[in-house]
Order: structure tokens, then sequence, then C-alpha cells
């Protein structure tokens, strides 16, 4: 009999953490994870932006996003089942389909209801070497519009060397700062955080350490 109890707690306590753990989950905050999939890889020229709204979708804010989204329900969402799967049918050739980080970043998103949350990670403000920090900031945000296959503005941000120039010619700072004189950056997109802004200030200004 006590055999029994000793499984039944040990398996509540199993049960217990893979819940925890899923809520607390560093992927599915709306503004830094989640919002950057859709204006990398959906609001290009032509796409699903506040211009164009292909489809009747507007991917650039938290608002326009959730009339695919229903909270707690990827299945019953219509913006889960264009990009889940092995084929799906969204983004459209020739843009790549999402990683499946990404997909399953947003599907944890909606299962954990759909909040508009953000800041739910305190500032790193002593991290910003390459490939520590700035090359996830750059995926995260700026490479589904600026590698080989999609040079936006002819910067390629998905590689070191690619970073560099864009930043040795000031454009890269002066673009996510929304300086006069620069396009701002993110396109289509709402500005960087202040923490993220200043990491790459910062990594310019150490001379890019790797
Ligand atoms: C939705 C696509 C898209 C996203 C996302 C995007 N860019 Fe761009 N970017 C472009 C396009 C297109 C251009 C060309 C200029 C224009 O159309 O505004 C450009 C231009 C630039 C330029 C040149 C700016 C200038 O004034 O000449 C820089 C630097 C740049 N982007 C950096 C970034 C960074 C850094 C990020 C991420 C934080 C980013 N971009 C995110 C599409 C994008």
């Amino acid at each position: 009999m006590k055999k029994v109890y000793i499984l039944l707690i040990f398996s509540c306590m199993l049960l217990l953490t893979t819940c925890i753990s899923d809520i607390s989950s560093p992927n599915a905050c709306f503004n830094e994870d989640v919002l950057p999939i859709f204006i990398s890889n959906c609001t290009y020229a032509g796409c699903h932006n506040a211009t164009e709204k292909k489809a009747d979708y507007n991917l650039t804010s938290y608002e326009a996003i959730m009339k695919g989204i229903t909270p707690k329900h990827p299945l019953q969402s219509e913006i889960y089942n264009t990009i889940k799967g092995s084929n799906p049918s969204m983004p459209q050739t020739p843009y790549p389909m999402l990683s499946k980080k990404d997909v399953y970043t947003i599907k944890t998103w909606i299962q954990m209801g759909a909040r508009n949350t953000s800041n739910c990670k305190t500032c790193d403000t002593t991290n910003f070497t390459y490939g520590n920090r700035i090359s996830t900031t750059l995926q995260t945000w700026c490479v589904g519009c600026h590698n080989s296959n999609n040079l936006g503005g002819g910067f390629d941000l998905s590689n070191y060397n690619g970073a560099v120039s864009a930043a040795e010619n000031n454009k890269l700072l002066g673009s996510i700062k929304h300086l006069s004189g620069f396009s701002a950056m993110p396109k289509n997109g709402a500005q960087l955080s202040i923490c993220e802004i200043s990491a790459i200030e910062k990594w310019i200004n150490k001379g890019f350490p790797q």
C-alpha cells in the first residue's frame, strides 16, 4: 500500500513540474518573442502589413494579430493552422516556412492565453557579444528581411560580417534608434526595447566582440 502512495505522490510531483515549466516558458512573451516572428516573416511588401493586409490580415500589432487567434486553442486559431506542420500554407513561396522553434513559441503563447505581455525578462546589461546576444536579437527581429535571399536595403544581417558592415556605416544604430535620415527598423514593427538597443550600441562601441 505504501508503495502505491509513494508512486502516486511521485507522479503528482512530475505532473506539477511539467505544468510549471510550461507556464514559465521563456518563449512566450508577446512583444519580445511572438511579435518579432510575425514582423520578420509575414510583413514583407505584398504580404500582411498595415497597408497591404493580404487576406485581410495585418500582422504588425497585437490587436490585428488577435483576429486570427483563439486564446488557449491553437487548433482553433486560423493563424496557427496556416503555419503548423510539414507543409504549411504560410508563409507562401518564395519565403521559407517558420522554424519549428518559432511555431512552438506561437503555439505556447496561444496555449497560455495569448495575452499582450511584454518585459517578461529582466534586462541583461552585461552580455553584448555577437555570439551570446547580438546574433539572437538580429535573428529574432531582422533576419527574415535581411538575408542572402531577401536583402532589405542591401543588408544581410544573418551573419557576423554582414552585421558588422551595417554597423560600420552607422546605418544599423541609426535605423534601430529611429534617427532622422535613416529608415526606421524593424520595418513594420515597434522599436526594439531600450535594453536591446543599448546592447547593440555597446557591441558597436566595444569594436564588435565576437
Ligand atoms: C519586414 C521586413 C524588415 C524587417 C523586419 C527589418 N527590415 Fe531593415 N530594411 C527592410 C527594407 C525593405 C529596407 C530598405 C529600406 C526601406 O524600405 O525602408 C531596410 C533597410 C534597413 C537598413 C538601411 C537603413 C537606411 O537608412 O539605409 C538597415 C541598417 C536595416 N534595415 C536594419 C534592420 C535591423 C537592424 C532590423 C531588425 C531590428 C531590421 N532592419 C528589420 C526590411 C526590414
